[in-house]
């Protein structure tokens, strides 16, 4: 047992038990009773993990433990926090406390931004034989049957003419071609860094999005952020999206033509954020980007290389965190591909 500083009392789990989800409470109030695995009787192991489970654990991740209390003040994933936090605050000028509109990027023939890590030098940035992502977004693909979805036209106009982030806001509060607009109350277009070597792209905002104006600030959206903080990131660190930037009436899934009608300006958004990689969270979003029909199961946890805005990414398709919330057991899953991005990212 271990007092905080804050009075709150922090179990010391046996090896077995601290098999758990970062992303799971580990903070309880009273000791564990229990002798170590290794000797106990059937009866006291179901003890035990009801003593867990009214602690706030509510499923076990990996086949082997991992005392996550040793990690002290460096937790898991530390390391890459500092990797992105240079690539996000040098690449955009300002610090973590800056807000996402300082951090925006300027348009062409305002000051240029330092160059950065792993990045063109703004002067190459500005030279369009070495940045395909200044180009306006190809049609989609041939084999994309929402193609002629009414708005695309128009919305790949829109988003051809935009040369920010701050412009492709703009453009779609200007747009009409999708119809999800004309019930939803807020445009929730992003919200993160507006750089980031991580795109993270959901289905649709849900009723606390479209009241926020944001992606991924209901309880999906703080899951979101427990995961991504298990392996060291944080809103600074990436930009968080969706494959259409209204709100479905009634949080149905959206249609094909209404991804198809955003999908031009999500190719732009690519093409200002220039991520390495792509987390794609869910069926609906994997499908929407990879343009599959398999499901999420058989997707997840595996790389894919997408073309999209121009570009050539690394596309990881996970659980939804929604989907999460209501089958805690598929944790152990969401915690495997979160490792295999942990790993992409820290190489
Ligand atoms: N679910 C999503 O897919 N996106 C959000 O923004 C919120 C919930």
């Amino acid at each position: 047992m271990h007092s905080s500083s804050t009075g709150l009392t922090v179990a010391y789990l046996p090896p077995f038990a601290a098999n758990y989800l970062p992303f799971s409470r580990l903070v309880c109030c009273k000791p564990h009773p229990y002798p170590m695995p290794d000797q106990i009787s059937q009866r006291e192991l179901v003890e035990i993990l009801k003593f867990y489970s009214e602690a706030g654990v509510d499923c076990a991740i990996d086949e082997k433990a991992m005392d996550w209390l040793a990690h002290g003040e460096d937790p898991p994933g530390s390391e890459l926090r500092k990797v992105l936090a240079g690539h996000t605050a040098s690449s955009t000028g300002v610090g973590s406390a800056a807000t996402a509109a300082q951090r925006q990027r300027p348009a062409p023939g305002s000051n240029p931004p330092a160059s950065r890590p792993g990045h063109p030098s703004s002067s190459q940035a500005r030279a369009p034989a070495q940045r395909p992502s200044r180009q306006p977004p190809p049609a989609a693909g041939a084999n994309r049957t929402g193609e002629t979805a009414p708005g695309a036209a128009e919305a790949r106009k829109l988003a051809a003419k935009a040369n920010s982030l701050d412009d492709l806001r703009q453009a779609l509060d200007a747009f009409e071609g999708c119809a999800l607009k004309a019930t939803a109350k807020n445009l929730c277009f992003y919200r993160g860094a507006p750089q980031s070597r991580l795109m993270i792209i959901g289905e649709a905002p849900g009723r606390d999005e479209d009241l926020a104006g944001k992606p991924f600030v209901g309880r999906a959206g703080q899951l979101l952020d427990r995961m991504l903080a298990a392996i060291g990131l944080n809103e600074e660190s990436v930009h968080i999206t969706n494959v259409v930037y209204w709100r479905p009436p009634g949080n149905r899934t959206p249609t094909l033509q209404e991804t198809e009608s955003c999908r031009p300006f999500l190719e732009r958004q690519v093409q200002f954020v220039e991520p390495e990689f792509v987390l794609l969270l869910g069926g609906a979003a994997a499908k929407s980007i990879l343009d599959v029909t398999d499901g999420i199961m058989r997707l997840r946890g595996k790389w894919r290389d997408i073309a999209i805005g121009g570009r050539t990414l690394k596309a990881l398709p996970t659980l939804h965190p929604a989907y999460l919330l209501r089958t805690p057991a598929a944790k152990r899953q969401a915690w495997r591909d979160l490792l295999t991005l942990h790993k992409a990212l820290a190489r």
